[in-house]
């Protein structure tokens, strides 16, 4: 992959990632990308560097367009280190004229790499800066997702360049997003708000009530993570649209793991009921699923169920993560309850209906507890319950 134009005199100067796995915690499992860009004007001006290991292939691109020491300006529109693992090399190398960044930024850019004597310009939203043809305007996005997060707009272009927002983990020789699978492409994006902005969503609904009211003329969405939005820039917008204001669907998710196959037994038995009242149900065996799976999946879900034996008088270690990763991300507007088997004491229900007060779930239940191995009987509240949940979810 080479240097790529994306507008006159723009260039993805990035780096693809395809290796990657892990992202603190979220599977990343189609890699990602590290995007930077390149804007050969009077002043020329690189957008957000990548992570470390990969300096060198940004240097590679710029290398296509420029000698990286002509660059004079560089805009750092966030600083966690994905974007910046290799700013004080590129700094050293480059020695720009200017280095813009957020108030936030600065002090973020001081935490990380205390400089002594990097050229700091500290930018506000409003402010603007030309680079002699084009013009940046910058517009700070706090907690998008980060307290230092801006977005760089360029009128001339009608080209956003949004940082984090928007993006996507996912490695592709394609840069944009007419040359992708659109479903494939939204599937990811939903993967990225739901496990990194999901917890951020009053702060989305601000954002883009801002950017309606500054009348930006978008045309292209340039993210620092995946595939740019050419052919319909609106598309994301309104996805981030539904997402931040917790739209859902007639739908549940069972998460559940078991021991000897009595919680999985119930979680089918719930299941049925689910059916029968015609909600889609997506069944997540946390063998198998990973927690940012089933976290995209609950973006949408109107319903939530977890099921867990009781193990050691509380839950199995792996719904324990499941919940502590899906409460610090803020789920609302969801019914959920909680189910599972136990052989003497059965705390697990009771945790996991602790962990959905806390995340503000709708309890619709107090939950099933079923002794060593359902009976009939047990199948039947369970199938009840299934039935329960599916009707309080299509009242919602
Ligand atoms: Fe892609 Fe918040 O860094």
């Amino acid at each position: 992959m080479g240097a790529f134009q994306i507008k006159e005199n723009v260039h993805w100067v990035g780096a693809i990632d395809w290796n990657i796995r892990d992202f603190h915690g979220y599977s990343t499992y189609k890699g990602t990308t590290y995007n930077s860009f390149l804007v050969m004007d009077e002043k020329i001006t690189l957008f957000d560097t990548v992570k470390k290991p990969f300096k060198n292939e940004l240097l590679h691109h710029i290398n296509q367009l420029t000698d990286p020491t002509k660059i004079d300006y560089l805009v750092v529109n966030h600083v966690e280190m994905d974007h910046s693992g290799c700013l004080p090399e590129m700094i050293d190398i480059i020695k720009p004229e200017k280095i813009f960044c957020s108030p936030m930024g600065e002090k973020a850019i001081q935490a990380h790499f205390h400089p002594k004597d990097w050229p700091l310009e500290v930018v506000k939203s409003g402010d603007t800066l030309s680079l002699g043809q084009k013009t940046v305007h910058f517009l700070e996005t706090k907690m998008l997702h980060w307290p230092d997060s801006m977005f760089s707009y360029i009128p001339e272009d009608k080209l956003l360049i949004s940082s984090d927002a928007f993006g996507q983990h996912w490695s592709t020789s394609e840069r944009f997003d007419d040359e992708v699978s659109e479903a494939e492409l939204m599937d990811h994006a939903a993967k990225y708000y739901a496990n990194i902005l999901m917890i951020f969503s009053p702060n989305v609904q601000k954002l883009l009530q801002k950017v309606a009211e500054m009348n930006l003329d978008i045309d292209m969405i340039a993210p620092d993570h995946g595939l740019i939005w050419r052919k319909n820039p609106g598309k994301i917008i309104d996805a981030y649209a539904d997402w931040s204001h917790y739209k859902s669907k007639e739908k549940v998710v069972i998460v559940y793991d078991t021991m000897w196959q009595s919680t999985a037994k119930m979680a089918k038995a719930i299941s049925e009921g689910l059916l029968r009242e015609g909600v889609s149900v997506k069944m997540m065996d946390l063998k198998v699923n990973h927690r940012s799976d089933i976290v995209t999946e609950i973006l949408d879900a109107k319903g939530v169920l977890f099921g867990s034996p009781t193990l050691n008088n509380g839950m199995l270690p792996t719904m324990a993560d499941l919940l502590t990763y899906l409460k610090g991300l803020r789920p609302k507007q969801k019914v959920g309850a909680a189910f599972g088997s136990f052989g003497w004491s059965g705390e697990a229900v009771k945790h996991m209906n602790g962990y959905m007060e806390d995340m503000g779930i709708n309890i619709i239940d107090p939950g099933i507890k079923v002794k060593y191995v359902p009976t009939h009987e047990n199948y039947q509240t369970c199938f009840d319950l299934g039935i329960k949940v599916g009707q309080a979810v299509k009242e919602k």
